[in-house]
């Protein structure tokens, strides 16, 4: 497989295949995505709740995008990486949406995602043309949590509805390659899935979007006992680390690790001389 682009993603949805797509953080997490054969791996602001313990995603900067997004595009050979603009990084002017785009694909990713609807399509209209493929993202927007006042289900009334469905066809017409539809009802999902030409990939949005997206967090249970009703866990990771973790500290205290195995002894010539400059110094 070769590297996979925002084209080719198109070119998936009109054959009917369903497209991955998970969130990694750094080289490790993004190696087993691309590894796995995930098409496209999302660096999400989601970093600054599952690795950077905020409580929100607003607090994180660009900088932290950049510094991160390295780190997963070094680990990608195969995946589109795709990097999300963090809280007030587009909302500004489109010109400054474009440069911290530029950043960002600078940094190694070949796309890059941002929140909102028609206020923010001048931003898309504006990346998009300057060759950066720009994905959307609707229905909970976790940078507007506080419009929301909790992580809640968007679109559940039909006025609601119309109106993400025109933001969708917003989005679209801005340029973008792609939509994120996060927490929506199924049948909203469902339709705005097939009025689009271009792939939605849900989450906690029903089966019929043309994708799909975990936090891998989510996924492995590395964070701690919350597990959002949309995530699935499909390995308990974070229970066999904490195992692990349990076993290393015991050993230590008790004197077992480490042995002989993971220790290296003085050859026995040098040993008997420093022996004897140790004997020296004591006198
Ligand atoms: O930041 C993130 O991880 C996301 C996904 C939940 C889509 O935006």
């Amino acid at each position: 497989m070769g590297k996979v682009t925002a084209r080719q993603l198109l070119k998936m949805k009109r054959a009917g295949e369903k497209i991955t797509m998970v969130t990694a953080y750094d080289y490790p997490g993004a190696r087993l995505a691309d590894e796995a054969g995930v098409e496209t791996v999302l660096v999400g602001d989601s970093l600054g709740m599952v690795v950077l313990g905020y409580e929100t995603t607003l607090e994180v900067t660009m900088e932290q995008m950049v510094h991160h997004t390295k780190a997963v595009a070094r680990g990608c050979k195969n995946a589109l990486v795709i990097a999300d603009l963090p809280f007030l990084s587009y909302q500004i002017t489109p010109e400054e949406a474009l440069r911290n785009a530029g950043r960002l694909v600078r940094a190694g990713a070949g796309a890059v995602k941002l929140e909102g609807g028609r206020e923010v399509t001048a931003a898309v209209k504006k990346i998009t043309e300057a060759g950066i493929p720009v994905m959307g993202h609707l229905g909970f927007t976790p940078q507007s949590i506080h419009k929301f006042g909790g992580f809640f289900v968007q679109g559940k009334t039909s006025t609601d509805a119309v109106n993400l469905l025109e933001d969708a066809l917003a989005l679209q017409e801005a340029g973008a390659f792609s939509l994120v539809l996060e927490l929506t009802p199924w049948e909203l999902a469902a339709a705005i899935t097939r009025e689009l030409a271009i792939p939605t990939i849900g989450i906690g949005s029903g089966p019929e979007c043309d994708g799909q997206v975990q936090v891998f967090h989510d996924l492995f249970g590395l964070c701690g006992d919350f597990q959002p009703r949309h995530a699935k866990q499909y390995a308990d990771v974070g229970g066999i680390i904490r195992e692990g973790l349990q076993r290393y500290v015991g050993e230590v205290k008790k004197g077992v690790f480490p042995g002989e195995e993971q220790s290296r002894r003085m050859a026995p010539e040098e040993l008997a001389l420093f022996r004897e400059a140790l004997g020296k110094r004591g006198k």
